[in-house]
């Protein structure tokens, strides 16, 4: 096991200014080991982001964004390596949208490198306000589920649901975590227990499929989950899993809560226009490298699905609560 540190304290992008490297927390070796992944040029960014060595929707677009600059740096083909980038993963809007902010600098004549520790810098910023904004939602007392991570290591710092969870903590507030393991990747058992329990945040994994029992049993009070991308009618795009938690909070009764930043909503895609990612088969098929189900059956493997407006209670921003469902 890791030694331990203060979650908030938790950054998984760090940009060393003096190497000109990009330095990632390998989040694939998580919760045994805390490693480093060096990423020297934007082809091993483009890397880290497809193995999920990083992931998470801001964590992806601020490497992405440092991936750019690392191709100003070594002076090679600016348009190769944002085409390159951007087929890394097709799902988290974050990831174009940093993706594009670098190019509209680099047209303007302005630095890359330059850009990307702004985008670095205000989602330290941002993942603080959405904290602050969100914690007045939760009660002292709450138990709250969450899926995935949407935690620091998601993004700069602090993360996003995880965000409103922490400063609940820090508002002397008696908070108790439940993290869905988050199958097939698991980075609810791995990631989200991993940093709250680093924080002296009381958590308990579960298996996916007990969500619904104890919800049944009233041992659920809130669910936050964060976003991949959120269109302009608020259908929210998340880890494959979510859709059926929305379901099971609106039967229950229980506030279904997202939090995400603006660099999380797409203005202009439709829900048919999102390309939701399918991820190979091993990634189901096989579990700590044993094949778990028959040869020769195939698998689905989507990597997140689409809650609509109706199944969300709110959604916490940088810049307020957003009421889905509020009569306009
Ligand atoms: O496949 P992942 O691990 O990149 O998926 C991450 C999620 O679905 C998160 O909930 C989302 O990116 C929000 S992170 C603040």
């Amino acid at each position: 096991m890791v030694k331990k540190m203060r979650g908030k304290d938790l950054r998984p992008i760090i940009w060393d200014d003096d190497k000109k490297e990009l330095i990632l927390i390998d989040q694939r070796k998580l919760p045994h080991k805390l490693e480093y992944f060096t990423c020297k040029t934007y082809e091993d960014v483009a890397f880290a982001i497809k193995d999920m060595v990083v992931r998470g929707a801001p964590a992806i677009g601020i490497s992405a964004a440092y991936g750019m600059a690392l191709a100003e740096i070594h002076g090679e083909d600016i348009e190769k390596a944002y085409n390159t980038l951007k087929n890394t993963r097709p799902t988290a809007v974050n990831l174009f949208w940093a993706l594009n902010r670098v190019m509209d600098a680099y047209d303007k004549g302005r630095s890359i490198l330059e850009e990307a520790k702004k985008i670095h810098e205000e989602d330290i910023e941002t993942c603080r306000k959405i904290g602050e904004i969100g914690e007045k939602l939760i009660e002292d007392g709450d138990t709250i589920l969450t899926h995935c991570n949407a935690g620091a290591l998601a993004c700069s710092a602090y993360g996003t649901a995880l965000s409103v969870i922490r400063f609940a903590h820090y508002n002397n507030k008696k908070i108790q975590v439940i993290a869905d393991e988050t199958r097939p990747r698991l980075q609810g058992a791995k990631l989200t227990a991993f940093e709250l329990s680093y924080e002296g945040i009381p958590v308990k994994v579960i298996p996916d499929n007990m969500a619904g029992y104890l919800m049944s049993k009233g041992m659920i009070d809130k669910i936050i989950v964060g976003a991949d991308r959120i269109l302009s009618d608020y259908h929210v795009f998340n880890k494959i899993g979510t859709y059926s938690l929305a379901i099971l909070a609106k039967y229950h009764n229980i506030p279904f809560y997202v939090a995400a930043p603006y660099s999380t909503f797409d203005f202009e895609s439709k829900v048919e226009d999102v390309i939701v990612e399918e991820r190979g088969e091993k990634e189901v098929a096989y579990i700590d490298g044993v094949r778990i189900i028959p040869e020769g059956v195939g698998v689905y493997n989507y990597a997140f699905d689409c809650t609509p407006p109706e199944l969300i209670t709110a959604i916490i921003t940088e810049k307020g609560i957003i009421y889905p469902n509020e009569k306009k």
